[in-house]
């Protein structure tokens, strides 16, 4: 058989458009030179033909001259209140297979409330929240102080500092009038939970018919069957204690080599089923395919009760750095073996392997 082309399709940090009034880390979540280059080595390595695209407008031409037989997509996209769907959405229109989520699961997981009102729904554990399309809009009475308030549809702990812990409504309607002003959305604000940063990563896709519910009972203990779970990783915030308590922007981008990532967590196996099992029904309420990354907090003031804090359906895929690949190194699992196992996952997807 000859070998698969695959076409890598990212958002180059420095490929990305500059505009008046958008904030510093307006595209910290986008992709370095060298995450392409390591990615597409990795693909080259499975033994494919691959090249790295970039994900805007050029694609219209560059797919149609590059041919791939699938892509690897892991574009975040530049504008709009969907952008992370934005790639997929090209992909379908020119018909051409991709790994990872779908246009309506890339766009509802960007939007932290609305996939919060999915899992709740569901009523799988996430902290209580309320959005604030604008700084005056009435506190409901259910929600307690303290709140934690963050953007609705960042990543990368975008906007998330120690002051995203707010403990009166003072402090609530400066963080959000800031939240506003800065990144131009709704802004989130739940209760906050204190406790203990643990992560859960995976790769695969259900088996079976998969409906978006969490199943009934008799089948609930089969939900996780057809994804491979990477140990789960916590991420020690207690050496910062007294500046960041919480995984923020500061740590995650700037001081990513200095955090101690703890692979596989010190959890006992009951809460690593229960992370694993929740993890599952999350992928499975919002319809992600190949891949994903769910963050919890764990509540320090209640024996350690998991909560949803979001999903990530295009989770990082830097080397040594991103929490994904830190899990799966915690298996033994290289770089270059985690791309290809979702390039795998995603080729069997499709009946192409
Ligand atoms: N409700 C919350 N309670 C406590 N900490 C939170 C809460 N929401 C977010 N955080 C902290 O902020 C970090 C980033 O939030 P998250 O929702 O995962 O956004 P991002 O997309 O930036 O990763 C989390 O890893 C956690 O440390
Ligand atoms: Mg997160």
């Amino acid at each position: 058989m000859k070998p698969y082309k695959v076409a890598l399709l990212a958002n180059l940090k420095k490929n990305a458009p500059h505009f008046d009034g958008m904030a510093a880390d307006q595209w910290d979540d986008l992709d370095s030179e060298k995450t392409v280059n390591a990615l597409v080595e990795a693909i080259r390595a499975g033994g494919y033909i691959c090249e790295f695209l970039e994900g805007d407008l050029t694609l219209f031409d560059t797919l149609r001259s590059f041919k791939p037989d699938i892509c690897f997509n892991i574009a975040e996209g530049h504008f709009g209140d969907a952008r992370e769907s934005h790639v997929p959405s090209i992909l379908e229109m020119m018909r051409i297979p991709y790994s990872g989520s779908k246009v309506l699961t890339l766009a509802l997981a960007l939007d932290k409330p609305m996939t919060k009102r999915v899992i709740a729904f569901h009523n799988l554990p996430t902290p209580d929240f309320q959005t604030f399309e604008r700084v005056d809009e009435e506190l409901s009475p259910e929600m307690k102080f303290p709140l934690f308030v963050k953007p609705s549809r960042e990543g990368t702990g975008m906007g998330v500092s120690r002051n995203s812990i707010v403990y009166n409504e003072k402090e609530m309607r400066e963080q959000i009038a800031l939240m506003v002003e800065k990144y131009k959305q709704p802004v989130l604000a739940e209760r906050y939970i204190e406790g203990r940063e643990v992560t859960v990563g995976f790769v695969g896709n259900l088996v079976g018919p998969v409906a978006k519910r969490v199943p009934d009972n008799e089948q609930a203990s089969r939900i996780q069957e057809g994804l491979h779970f990477f140990p789960p990783m916590e991420v020690d915030l207690s050496p910062f204690s007294d500046s960041d308590t919480v995984y923020s922007n500061r740590l995650k981008v700037d001081l990513a080599d200095k955090l101690n990532y703890l692979c596989p967590a010190p959890i006992t196996p009951e809460q690593k089923n229960e992370l694993t099992w929740l993890a599952a029904a999350v992928f499975r309420v919002i319809g992600a395919l190949d891949v994903s990354r769910v963050d919890f907090r764990l509540d320090v003031h209640d024996n350690y009760k998991p909560y949803i804090l979001e999903i990530n359906p295009l989770p990082g895929l830097s080397p040594i750095i991103s929490d994904l690949v830190i899990e799966a190194a915690g298996e033994g699992i290289g770089h270059t073996e985690l791309v290809n196992m979702i390039l795998e996952t995603a080729l069997r997807r499709y009946g192409m392997i």
